[in-house]
Order: C-alpha cells, then structure tokens, then sequence
C-alpha cells in the first residue's frame, strides 16, 4: 500500500521534514502514475526525482552527522547507500527490461519511510536540536 504523510513522520526539524514530505510525494506521484500505465518517460522522471531526493536529502543528513559529531552516522550512512543502491538497481533493470517493478517499489519505498524514518532518522534528533536546528 502506498504511502500517506503521517504527523509521526514530523521530526520537528523543517528543512529535514520539508525534505521528507517531498519523498512522500514522489512516491504517491509514482503510485498514480503506475495505475495508468503511464509512458516510459514520465516513469524515468520518477526515477531521475528519487535520485535527485537521494542525492540531496541524504548529503543535507550527513553533513550535519559530520558537523555535529553524530555517534552512530556510521550505521545510518549504510542505510543511505543501501537505499541508494536499491533504486539504481531497479531503475537499470528498467532500463534494460523496459517494464517497471513499480509495485516492488512503491512497497519498497513505503516502507522505508515507515521504517527508516521512525527508527532511525528519529535517533539523530536530540543531537540536531542540541546543536541548534529546528
Ligand atoms: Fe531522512
Ligand atoms: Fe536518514
């Protein structure tokens, strides 16, 4: 089932959240998008925007996990390039095959959000306000 932004997903850090909520919307763009067998090109949008997403929110994490000295940046960071890795995965074999595994991953990404926000980007928060952000 496809993802819908819930307030427990809020970590009370704006520009994080702002980030957060534009993953969100991808994911429902893809989500309606696949229901209409959209065309190829609208699909290698999604693709070019979760990378995009990937690139830009996980480097906004990680310099701050530097900056601030964040103790456990080492487990996240996997996390970050195991995410990465999956979506490059799955826009190859798209590529290639020239079907989408959209529902593999709208799953994928739902549950992401469900699971690494709420259990790990929730960890590094303490650590963010403490040093200033909000
Ligand atoms: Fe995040
Ligand atoms: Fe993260």
């Amino acid at each position: 089932m496809v993802i819908e932004w819930n307030n427990k997903y809020n970590l009370g850090i704006s520009e994080i959240d702002n980030q957060h909520k534009k993953l969100v919307k991808i994911i429902s763009k893809l989500d309606a998008c696949s229901k209409k067998n959209c065309e190829h090109k609208q699909i290698e949008i999604v693709f070019n925007q979760l990378l995009d997403f990937a690139l830009e929110h996980f480097s906004t994490e990680e310099k701050y996990f530097d900056k601030f000295n964040y103790n456990n940046k080492k487990e996240h960071k996997k996390e970050h390039n195991s995410f990465k890795k999956k979506i490059l995965g799955i826009k190859q074999k798209y590529l290639e095959e020239g079907n989408c595994s959209c529902q593999e991953l709208i799953a994928y990404l739902s549950d992401w959000v469900d699971n690494h926000l709420v259990n790990e980007d929730s960890k590094y928060v303490d650590c963010f306000k403490k040093h200033g952000l909000k």
